[in-house]
């Protein structure tokens, strides 16, 4: 087991730190660019493939090369405009780089909302008088980058998430009346993991965004890259897992947090010194899958029967409307097919790109499904 001494250099949990993010060089790039000449932009990518790890790049690299501060906002589960106005000002609060901060202040201050450059005096006012009216709050923190992004400069403004502000009445609209009359001072990045959702949300008439924004789709991680970093991190802490490398690196599809999951779980196997053999893969996949265990079945439990049935046939069969998955699960081509675009709307399963095989996003959950629900030998 592994050492408190000695922790797994691998990142499985939560945003990783610019300095230790494995490839997304061009995806970087290509976001600054877009920044720069102040797109909006929708990043898209399903669950745990290093958007907010991304966001940090990003933000670092704007400030450093471009002087370019971001501001990133993290709306997940946001329940009301109050609720926005508390995750906005804290987010001012927290990225207002020290050079602006004093424009900062004296905005709030002078605003007179109940919100402060600390952060906390949207709570506080809430505490003194529970029916303070929000909306005059959000209108000051959304004219924000106006007032303060400094001269022939803009500011990056970054709503992650961004698919829970659909269950907000009229926060869309609103964001969109400021963001649209602030092409001179400030850029805007939506983030979010559910294509049907964004796609909703952009590409729907009836919704504020539509036609406005740019998609940016971020992918998988580079098997050539993962093998790097994967190969030096382990070298770093004395193991050796060249045998296994190309086994490891195939079953994480590229996936960056499960490759990161497997990674550090295979490093677990193993002491300093230590290398790995056929036999220390196959205990850290099964680990991993005692460790998906939870996740898999609360995923599945989220379905309708006939959905379930199509996860199954697609990870098995690597499509929905196999003769013998319809056969072996009961499953009628009809079902299959609807419940299959489902799955893609809720960003569980993908098509690959030019062919026509389907396949689930989370490697580890397919996996899963082939060794505890096996209908046909592996
Ligand atoms: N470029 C990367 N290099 C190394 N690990 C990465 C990278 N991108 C993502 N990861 C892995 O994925 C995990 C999740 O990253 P992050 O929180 O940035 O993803 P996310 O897309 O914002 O996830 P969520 O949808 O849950 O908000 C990290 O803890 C790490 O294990
Ligand atoms: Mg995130």
């Amino acid at each position: 087991m592994t050492s408190w001494e000695n922790p797994s250099p691998f990142i499985f949990d939560g945003p990783v730190p610019p300095d230790k993010l494995i490839g997304r060089h061009q995806e970087c790039e290509t976001l600054r660019r877009w920044v720069r000449a102040g797109r909006f932009t929708a990043l898209v990518a399903p669950r745990r493939f290093g958007k907010t790890s991304l966001i940090g790049k990003l933000a670092a690299e704007a400030e450093r090369a471009d002087r370019i501060p971001t501001v990133v906002v993290d709306l997940y589960d946001v329940a009301s405009i109050t609720d926005l106005v508390i995750r906005l000002e804290r987010a001012w609060a927290e990225h207002t780089p020290h050079r602006l901060r004093s424009r900062l202040a004296e905005t709030l201050a002078g605003a007179q909302v109940g919100v402060n450059v600390a952060g906390s005096g949207f709570t506080m006012r809430l505490a003194e008088r529970p029916d303070t009216d929000p909306l005059p709050a959000l209108h000051t923190l959304l004219d924000l980058p106006a007032k303060v992004a400094a001269k022939n400069s803009r500011v990056l403004v970054v709503l992650d998430e961004f698919q829970s502000l659909v269950h907000v009445d009229g926060a869309e609209a609103i964001i969109r009346s400021h963001a649209q009359h602030q092409r001179e001072t400030a850029s805007y990045l939506f983030c979010g993991s559910e294509p049907g959702m964004i796609s909703a949300a952009f590409d729907d008439q009836a919704r504020p965004f539509y036609g406005q924004v740019q998609t940016f789709r971020l992918g998988r991680l580079d098997p050539a890259e993962l093998a790097k970093a994967i190969t030096a991190g382990m070298a770093l802490s004395k193991r050796d897992v060249t045998a296994v490398l190309p086994d490891l690196v195939a079953a994480s599809e590229g996936h960056p947090q499960r490759a990161m999951l497997l990674a550090h779980l295979l490093f677990s196997q193993l002491k300093p010194g230590g290398i790995a053999t056929a036999e220390s893969l196959r205990s850290a996949l099964d680990a991993a899958l005692d460790r998906v265990d939870p996740e898999a079945r609360s995923v599945l439990s989220g379905l309708d029967f006939g959905s379930r049935k199509t996860l199954r046939a697609i990870a098995e069969y690597a499509t929905p409307i196999s003769a013998r998955a319809g056969r072996t699960l009961d499953l009628p081509k009809t079902t299959a097919a609807d419940a299959a675009n489902r799955l893609l709307r809720l960003g569980i399963v993908e098509r690959e790109e030019g062919s026509r095989r389907w396949k689930l996003v989370d490697p580890l959950l397919a996996r899963w499904l082939r060794e505890r629900y096996a209908t046909r030998s592996l």
